[in-house]
């Protein structure tokens, strides 16, 4: 096949195929995936939105390595994956860091892991901590940081490692506000900066509006993507943006009969 080089390609970086997963759950079986087939293109921004408990971590679980499906493939790059790996790199909702480490330390984990040289990691590790704008607290511990900070070193080590495809886990969930439409500006420019393609999961509808190209709806009961919506606007992206309000409304609509009572899970 033909690569278009148009500035995006057009190839397929990350697929997954009718991915099923079940979890037994006190002598039940609760069905958090049941068959999710989405596209990743080169460069993405594709954020998956949906009511708590849709089973959206659990799919990124399983695009990470960490859950196997019950049936169902994800193709990395067209090959078959089922372990994690450095070319899938998490971040989570609180920033897995270790306390006890520095902050350049921490971002360097996984290069030291990955058996890179120590100067060659220092270098690597010294531009995303710029970029993520924590060069003055390279030297400080995870403990002397607020929560913002951390989420930035967690950004700045996953993107040291340059992983394939990034994925996020509401990243930005325990932040207070005025941070994160900070972190949501930045997080766009790093995007365009690294051209990294990333799989975004939030239950925010606003923050998968700012940030995606496309916005993955997952519905609960069945666990499925209910709609794909492309989001093409210009960047970076403003919470505050008026012109923003119809995509952000076009999800609410989708989501409506989604967060029903009766359709929200107990076992959150
Ligand atoms: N390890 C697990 N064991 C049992 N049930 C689980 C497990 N992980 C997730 N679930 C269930 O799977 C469903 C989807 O969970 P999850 O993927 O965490 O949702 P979300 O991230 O969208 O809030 C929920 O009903 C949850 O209780
Ligand atoms: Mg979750």
């Amino acid at each position: 096949m033909p690569i278009v080089d148009r500035g995006l390609s057009l190839l397929t970086k990350l697929q997954a195929k009718n991915i099923v997963k079940h979890f037994d759950h006190n002598g039940k079986t609760v069905v958090a995936l049941d068959g999710i087939n989405l596209n990743v293109e080169e460069g993405d921004f594709i954020c998956i939105v949906g009511p708590s408990g849709c089973g959206k971590s659990t799919f990124l679980n399983v695009v990470a390595g960490l859950e196997k499906p019950n049936s169902g493939e994800i193709l990395l790059n067209g090959k078959l994956i089922s372990t994690p790996g450095p070319d899938r790199i998490m971040v989570f909702q609180e920033g897995a860091l270790f306390p006890w480490l520095k902050v350049i330390d921490n971002v360097e984990f996984g290069l030291k892991i990955a058996g890179i040289p120590k100067e060659e990691r220092r270098e690597l590790s010294h531009r995303y901590l710029d970029m993520m704008q924590l060069t003055k607290f390279a030297d400080s511990y995870i403990y002397q940081l607020s929560t913002g900070m951390k989420q930035r070193v967690a950004i700045a080590r996953a993107l040291a490692m340059d992983p394939e495809v990034l994925l996020m886990d509401e990243p930005f969930a325990a932040l207070d506000s005025q941070t994160r439409d900070l972190l949501l500006v930045e997080l766009q420019l790093i995007w365009e900066r690294t051209k990294k393609t990333i799989i975004f999961v939030t239950h925010n509808i606003s923050e998968s509006v700012i940030l995606g190209n496309k916005v993955a709806i997952f519905k609960n009961r069945p666990a499925k993507i209910k709609k794909e919506i492309v989001i093409d606007y210009r960047r970076p992206r403003l919470a505050e943006d008026e012109n923003l309000q119809k995509y952000y409304h076009q999800i609410v609509e989708e989501l409506k009969s989604e967060v029903m009572p009766h359709a929200k899970d107990d076992t959150q």
